[in-house]
């Protein structure tokens, strides 16, 4: 997000001596600093800070890092925002995060079409306020709207005019491409002409969280369909993702949403004074809502027509909710009624006690069950009992589910203890189907740890890490290197990452500083495992025996990352050729001393 060289500037303005010893007393020791580990418990301080190489290592529980990894693990922040925390501790300015050409392109194109919507938001709330728009401001006084509400929620009328939006927006300076990307305008039939989407419509605008217009919903006046026209998905608006009214049903804060199936539902229950609803548009309550909803709410009540396709809905909506850990409730309007129909008959007062008999979605699940059966028939009540088991297995709480099974032995007239035996019978299947998928899981656990243990038995890690540091600190070295050992050799996508990393280095600077090496790496893991390369370092009495060891190490991390290959490998041509290459690796040596 920031360029290196930035990152490099904020480092090395922040000695990490004096940073760390903000947090903890250090005690020097030559060039290095000691305290207790702020990372592990410990009472004899083995937490090293090295103030020539910039960075810290623990050799009690293995914390490592720069100055970046270090406030991330203090201060549980992100990369970025570590960056920032040090570069305010120095009184830096920070330029503006970097973008790639492609997300900038597309984040100007989103701000233009953000300005267009605003545009037209206000384009059709003038219209509506127009002689033209007589009739749908006469629609509104039938529903009953009050203008404080139209005002709040933006409410206009598109006018029954082929290109007046059109053109309001050409005038505005929009181009054609604009136009287009926006939804608002559509091509005609023979590509030859472009007019309004919305003609003769009552508009809802749609905002986002922020409260930005990124679309419109609009309900036909005349005769015709559909009923409701909405925008298409554009680079704003996505209706999986976007819950209608839920920018003001946030104000709230209550952790309580009603939900609703449409724009004027929503309307009518705010109106009524209750303001924690939102609306799915036109559109089943997905994953994507629920996620949004989580920010804001823990309990919902579902409040959907009572038709055929609203109890279906509302069941969907169901296992949606409760996989997302919500609490569920569901409430049916009377009389095939939707709520703003039943508002407008019986008044928010009415409203609120309806509210108040919403039901665990439990019950409904069983209301809905009973309707399919005919409890009189011997064969439809057994079915019926076996299903209405399935669905109160899931009960977690014991007392909800002695509650259910009452209600349903005093329906059925079969023994409470049948019912209770059955849904026992239906948890111990589930436990134990989940049983056996977690042993299936901790087999192949197993079988991963096994190759896992393997290479670091075998010494990989740390003969990879000596490979590095030798590379790192000594050009001749890697130019030796570099000739046989390539990034791909390396099993730790980590490491194969520092080697080219290193290369880089030694090219922008001849040489390469450890604490600017793990500036490359951004998660604290990573840059723990580049900081092990310099702080676990193994020792050599001369340099012959230096040199025999690291090529006995590049021996093995060759012949390791083959049989890794090997273990992978998809046919027996690609085996013969690991094989090859395994022969070649045996044969490997490289000169590093004179003699
Ligand atoms: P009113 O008749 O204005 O009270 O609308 P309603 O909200 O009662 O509408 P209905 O119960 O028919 O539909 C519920 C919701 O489904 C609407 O608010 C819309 O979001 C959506 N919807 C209904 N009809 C259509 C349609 O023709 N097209 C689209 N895209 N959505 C529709
Ligand atoms: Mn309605």
């Amino acid at each position: 997000m920031y360029p290196q060289q930035v990152l490099e500037e904020v480092r090395t303005q922040n000695d990490i001596v004096d940073v760390i010893s903000e947090y903890l007393p250090l005690k020097q020791k030559g060039t290095s600093y000691f305290g207790l580990c702020p990372f592990h418990n410990e009472k004899t301080p083995s937490f090293s800070v090295s103030s020539e190489r910039q960075f810290y290592y623990c050799f009690g529980c293995g914390a490592a890092g720069n100055v970046f990894t270090f406030i991330m693990q203090m201060e549980n922040d992100t990369f970025p925002e570590a960056v920032k925390r040090l570069a305010d501790r120095v009184h830096m300015t920070l330029p503006e995060p970097q973008y790639t050409a492609e997300a900038k392109a597309q984040q100007q194109q989103r701000q233009r079409l953000f300005a267009m919507h605003k545009e037209a938001g206000r384009f059709f709330y003038q219209k509506l306020h127009e002689p033209m728009g007589t009739q749908a401001r006469a629609y509104l006084q039938k529903r009953q709207i009050k203008e404080n509400i139209q005002k709040k929620f933006g409410i206009g009328y598109a006018p029954n005019d082929r290109q007046g939006l059109y053109h309001y927006l050409q005038q505005k300076g929009f181009s054609q491409e604009e136009l287009q990307k926006s939804g608002l305008i559509v091509e005609r039939k023979d590509g030859k002409d472009y007019f309004d989407r919305f003609r003769n419509r009552l508009m809802f605008p749609i905002l986002d969280i922020q409260g930005r217009v990124i679309g419109f919903g609009g309900r036909i006046l005349a005769q015709g369909e559909p009923k409701y026209l909405n925008s298409p998905e554009t680079l704003l608006f996505n209706k999986s993702r976007n819950l209608y009214g839920l920018n003001f049903a946030k104000n709230t804060r209550k952790r309580e949403m009603i939900l609703v199936e449409g724009y004027m539902d929503m309307i009518s229950v705010y109106q009524a004074g209750f303001r924690n609803v939102a609306a799915s548009l036109g559109t089943a309550f997905n994953q994507e809502h629920a996620k949004v909803l989580k920010k804001y709410a823990d309990s919902v009540i579902l409040l959907y027509d009572s038709d055929d396709a609203g109890t279906m809905a509302a069941q969907r909506a169901i296992t949606v909710l409760v996989q997302n850990g919500f609490q569920v409730k569901v409430l049916q309007v009377p009389d095939g009624k939707d709520p703003d129909e039943f508002i407008k008959q019986n008044g928010a007062q009415a409203f609120s006690q309806l509210l108040a008999k919403a039901v665990h979605y439990i019950t409904f699940q069983i209301q809905c069950l009973k309707k399919k059966y005919d409890l009189n028939e011997m064969t439809q009540k057994v079915a019926f009992t076996t299903q209405a088991a399935e669905i109160l297995a899931k009960l977690e709480n014991d007392i909800e589910k002695a509650v259910y099974i009452t209600e349903i032995s005093r329906m059925t007239g079969i023994a409470q203890s049948a019912i209770e035996s059955e849904t026992t019978k239906i948890r111990q299947k589930e436990e134990k189907t989940f049983y056996e998928n977690a042993q299936e899981k901790r087999q192949k656990e197993f079988a991963r740890q096994k190759t896992a243990k393997i290479i670091s038995s075998k010494g990989i890690l740390q003969a990879q890490r000596d490979i590095l540091f030798l590379c790192a600190s000594n050009f001749q070295i890697y130019q030796k290197m570099k000739e046989v050992f390539f990034s791909k050799d390396f099993l730790e996508p980590v490491y194969q990452r520092a080697y080219e990393k290193i290369a880089f280095l030694y090219e922008k600077n001849g040489t390469v500083f450890p604490a600017e090496l793990i500036n490359y790496f951004q998660q604290p893991e990573e840059q723990r495992m580049i900081t092990e390369i310099f702080a676990v370092v193994s020792k050599h009495a001369t340099a012959k025996d230096m040199e025999k060891a690291l090529n006995e190490e590049i021996r093995k991390v060759k012949k390791a990352n083959l049989d890794r290959l090997a273990a992978e490998a998809k046919s027996v041509e690609q085996i013969q050729q690991l094989l090859m290459e395994k022969r070649k690796a045996d044969s490997l040596y490289i000169t590093i001393t004179d003699g």
